[in-house]
């Protein structure tokens, strides 16, 4: 994929930080192609904008600005916005079973801020992390500037290894809920197994959790940080699990409000980390934010949304079925936004089919990006959350004849 280059060279400046020469540019290109109205894309993890529930927002916002006034307008608390951590304590503590306050509780830009914090808390350069393989991007991408190792996270948990590395790791990083991008559903008891494992060895534990609204067939089950409240239901939370939440897929990503629930000693830290990031995030959409989750807004407007985008999961599996399975296999995803279709042709690389699919002007995302050494090229993520069923149909029907023309020219 692309690295960082400067153009310029007729100029001697001071070298780029190290880092950035193990990093790329996909995210940013996948936002641009977003935007061409000429290629299907197939590639970002984007929500359907025509679903937004914008006459929500819009009495939302006006509501928050009568109630607040300039509080809603000043810098504010690093932690977030006091009211909405309370919501959100009470919702956590609703939905896991257990007593969560508003010291378990840290409001971030979006979940990639917590991310982005979690790797500037506890990371230092060549630490390990257990990471569910393949890897979402902007995880890797938000620890890529403290170089860190990494090792898979097998949910077999059969290695004997295995264990021993827990012990060495900082932390382990898991979306055990259609995860991004394979769009797997972790079972309840690999979750347990794996929460004991980490309980016993003394590491962190981080649970990111954007997909839990986008269920298609049944329910996705307890979060970890459910099952570690059933073990230990009583008194102040003081567990291993990190968790990332955010109202980027239940409503829209452009609010950018997302928080990160921990033992209040992580979020104390977690806060050090996040003042020299933003000082403050937004305290207006915050206190929108509130005003929308006190009205239920998600209760309205999810079910509906989660109809159209199991109409589309269908439509691109039942196309693909037609025009892609003589090269590629897959799982249906039973819930989030992607299908992770693997290669059965031993050739393919999936960043070489790449550029013949934006000349058929189709984009998805390949794998190697998931993979913090980038060799993983025989797999690619395909999202069908952000396309109408009529373009899908023919954005496969473009990836087919991309397939075609890339082998062909293998010989
Ligand atoms: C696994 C995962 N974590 C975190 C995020 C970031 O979400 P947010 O928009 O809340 O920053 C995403 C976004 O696609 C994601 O897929």
């Amino acid at each position: 994929m692309q690295r960082h280059v400067d153009l310029d060279r007729s100029v001697r400046r001071p070298a780029y930080a190290n880092w950035l020469g193990n990093s790329n540019s996909i995210t940013q290109q996948f936002m641009a192609i977003g935007g061409r109205k000429d290629v299907v894309s197939l590639a970002g993890g984007l929500p359907a904008s025509e679903f937004y529930p914008k006459a929500a927002i819009e009495d939302a916002s006006r509501k928050a600005l009568q109630r607040w006034g300039s509080a809603a307008l000043e810098y504010g608390p690093i932690e977030g916005f006091p009211a909405l951590r309370e919501h959100i304590a009470a919702r956590i503590s609703k939905a896991a079973g257990r007593s969560f306050t508003a010291a378990n509780v840290l409001l971030t830009v979006g979940a990639m801020q917590g991310l982005d914090l979690i790797g500037k808390a506890l990371l230092d350069k060549g630490d390990l992390i257990v990471a569910q393989h393949p890897t979402y991007v902007g995880a890797l991408d938000a620890w890529r500037p403290r170089q860190p190792s990494y090792a898979p996270l097998d949910w077999s948990l059969a290695e004997p290894a295995f264990s021993k590395r827990l012990a060495r790791a900082k932390f382990v990083y898991a979306v055990p809920n259609y995860s991004n991008p394979t769009g797997a559903l972790v079972p309840t008891a690999a979750r347990q197994a794996l929460l004991e494992r980490v309980m016993a060895s003394g590491t962190w534990l981080v649970e990111d959790d954007p997909y839990l609204p986008l269920q298609y067939d049944g329910d996705a089950g307890p979060s970890i940080l459910a099952l570690h409240g059933a073990m230990a239901p009583n008194g102040p939370y003081g567990g291993p699990v990190i968790y990332l939440g955010t109202l980027s897929k239940s409503i829209v990503p452009g609010l950018r409000v997302g928080w990160t629930i921990a033992e209040p000693g992580m979020i104390q830290n977690l806060t050090l980390a996040k003042q020299s990031s933003d000082l403050s995030s937004s305290m207006l959409t915050q206190a929108v934010a509130l005003e929308l989750l006190e009205h239920d807004v998600e209760k309205d407007h999810v079910p509906g949304m989660v109809e159209r985008y199991r109409e589309r999961r269908d439509m691109l599996c039942k196309t693909a079925s037609r025009h892609l399975s003589d090269w590629f296999e897959w799982e249906v995803p039973p819930g989030g936004m992607f299908v992770w279709m693997r290669a059965k042709d031993p050739r393919i690389d999936t960043n070489d089919l790449y550029a013949f699919a934006l000349e058929e002007k189709v984009a998805f995302v390949p794998s190697s990006v998931f993979d913090n050494a980038g060799e993983l090229r025989n797999a690619m993520r395909v999202n069908f959350t952000r396309t109408p069923p009529e373009i899908i149909e023919e954005g496969i029907l473009r990836l087919a004849k991309a397939t075609k023309r890339y082998l062909a020219s293998l010989g």
